[in-house]
């Protein structure tokens, strides 16, 4: 079934040059991107975006990490987006990632690890409102 999920390149990710890199990886896997802008996340968003993870004693590092410099965001489409996205970007820690995944390729650290992605189509819907509006979203 086609469906959207949220993909965010961190700051470590376009600090290394790898937007072209994974947007690959992206067209490769059959995704589609409808919507891409690149931003700099202050405090407050940053904390918004992450807020389910408030209690735990890495949120401050994170929010930290996610302001420390631009991120590029997009809208991916395409039939199961979702598991598809968060499989092209491994397992949390880079260091329990499987090989050829962009975490296992890319990622430092447990915190540093290159992207995020929507981990359910609750949070998918939730999180592409969180950046776009209806209109500049461009399924094609
Ligand atoms: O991004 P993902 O859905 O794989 O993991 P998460 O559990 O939702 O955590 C969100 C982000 O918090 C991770 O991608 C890491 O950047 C960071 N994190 C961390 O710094 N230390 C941890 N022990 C777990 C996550
Ligand atoms: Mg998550």
């Amino acid at each position: 079934m086609s469906q959207r999920t949220l993909s965010i390149i961190k700051p470590d990710g376009v600090a290394q040059g790898l937007i072209g890199e994974i947007y690959k990886r992206f067209a490769d896997a059959g995704l589609k991107i409808i919507a891409a802008r690149m931003l700099h996340l202050d405090d407050q968003q940053a904390r918004e975006f992450y807020r389910v993870h408030c209690e735990r004693p890495f949120y401050d590092d994170l929010v930290a990490y996610m302001t420390s410099g631009p991120i590029m965001v997009q809208v991916l489409e395409g039939v199961d987006a979702i598991d598809r996205n968060r499989e092209l970007m491994g397992a949390t820690n880079p260091a329990d990632a499987a090989r050829g995944t962009v975490r296992a390729d890319f990622g430092e650290s447990v915190e540093r690890n290159v992207v995020h992605g929507s981990d359910g189509p609750g949070t998918a819907g939730e999180e592409i409102d969180f950046f776009f509006r209806r209109a500049e979203l461009h399924p094609h």
